[in-house]
């Protein structure tokens, strides 16, 4: 592929920042943000990064959406330079970050769109036929007219998705877009991100939810300390850490000898001992084809009768949790 068919093309993307800490004995201190960052997404495409506090998730939305420079390596977007071609980018992506910051709180919803469009260059003649068309799509138009003082959580995040998509962006980057919202504006949130992604915009998307990504992000990159530790496809990802299945045993401590027997079972990827206080829990990844779950609890029962184990599906978070753990190692 040329790169202008890449919504988004990364190579070697770094980010130090350097700051100073403490008042009297002022020292410098150094962060790697971004280690090298390549990464490629289609257009069209919703594309999820996934990772911990301190990922760099934010620095790369930012960095990508043309609001803080990389150290070093390059970014191209819809085929154009993050840098150089800033002044072309800008009006062609839509960008939220969400939070209290960037909306004015003493005037109501509708006015906010109105001094946004005006920065966005948006004709006059179109203007408000035009916000009145986000806020509807946003499901916002009841409180529109509104103070943002009085608006709640979730109504501030669905009036900066509204800002964002206001100039009609090709290419929208969302930072952590239903954090802190209730389990049904999340909900209406991520179909928004849907509907959006029907109308051949490319979403960028950041979450800390690893069922969030699950369910918007058909494919999607891990963050871990400033480098990419995955990109893959969801039901790839479970098989690079191995096993579809994940069974937590939980009995009075396990022996040593046991979880040396579970581990060099065929099929079983993973054994985790955990202790809780007197309660120890094991976590083992298993790929049912080699091993059935029964035979794992067979070995433990004679030694535990009181043994609860739980089967599930091994689900992203596992597999996430695993790589982050890798990382950091
Ligand atoms: N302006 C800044 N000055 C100094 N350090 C910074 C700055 N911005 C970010 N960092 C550091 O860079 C690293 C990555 O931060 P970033 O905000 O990109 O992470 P994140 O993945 O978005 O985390 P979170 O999930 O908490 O939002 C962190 O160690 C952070 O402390
Ligand atoms: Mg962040």
């Amino acid at each position: 592929m040329s790169s202008s068919t890449w919504a988004i093309e990364t190579r070697g993307i770094t980010r130090v920042f350097e700051s100073r800490k403490g008042f009297l004995f002022r020292e410098a201190t150094r962060t790697e943000a971004l280690r090298g960052i390549d990464l490629t997404v289609e257009r069209g495409a919703i594309f999820g990064l996934l990772g911990p506090n301190g990922a760099g998730k934010t620095t790369l939305t930012k960095i990508l959406s043309t609001l803080l420079l990389p150290t070093g390596g390059t970014a191209r977007v819809l085929g154009h330079d993050v840098v150089r071609e800033a002044g072309y980018l800008r009006p062609r992506m839509g960008l939220v970050l969400g939070g209290e910051r960037g909306l004015y709180n003493r005037v109501s919803g509708r006015e906010n769109l109105r001094y946004f469009a005006d920065l966005y260059g948006i004709p006059l003649a179109e203007r408000d036929r035009r916000i009145s068309e986000v806020l509807a799509r946003v499901d916002l138009e009841g409180a529109a007219d509104r103070r943002v003082e009085e608006y709640s959580r979730g109504m501030k995040q669905k009036l900066h998705i509204a800002r964002g998509i206001l100039h009609r962006p090709e290419i929208l980057f969302l930072d952590e877009p239903t954090i802190g919202l209730d389990p049904k504006s999340a909900r209406e949130t991520r179909k928004l991100v849907r509907s959006l992604l029907a109308d051949g915009v490319t979403i960028f998307l950041t979450t800390h939810y690893m069922f969030e990504a699950e369910e918007l992000c058909p494919e999607l990159a891990i963050l871990s300390k400033g480098r990419i530790v995955a990109r893959d496809t969801v039901a790839r990802l479970r098989q690079l850490v191995g096993g579809d299945r994940t069974l937590e045993a939980e009995a009075y401590g396990f022996e040593d000898r046991e979880i040396d027997v579970l581990r060099h079972l065929p099929g079983v990827s993973k054994v985790l001992n955990e202790e809780f206080g007197p309660v120890s829990r094991l976590t083992i990844r298993v790929r049912t084809e080699e091993t059935r779950p029964d035979a794992l609890r067979e070995i433990l029962l004679p030694g535990h009768p009181e043994v609860a184990v739980r089967e599930r599906r091994t689900s992203l978070e596992d597999v996430y949790l695993d790589l982050v753990e890798e990382e950091a190692r």
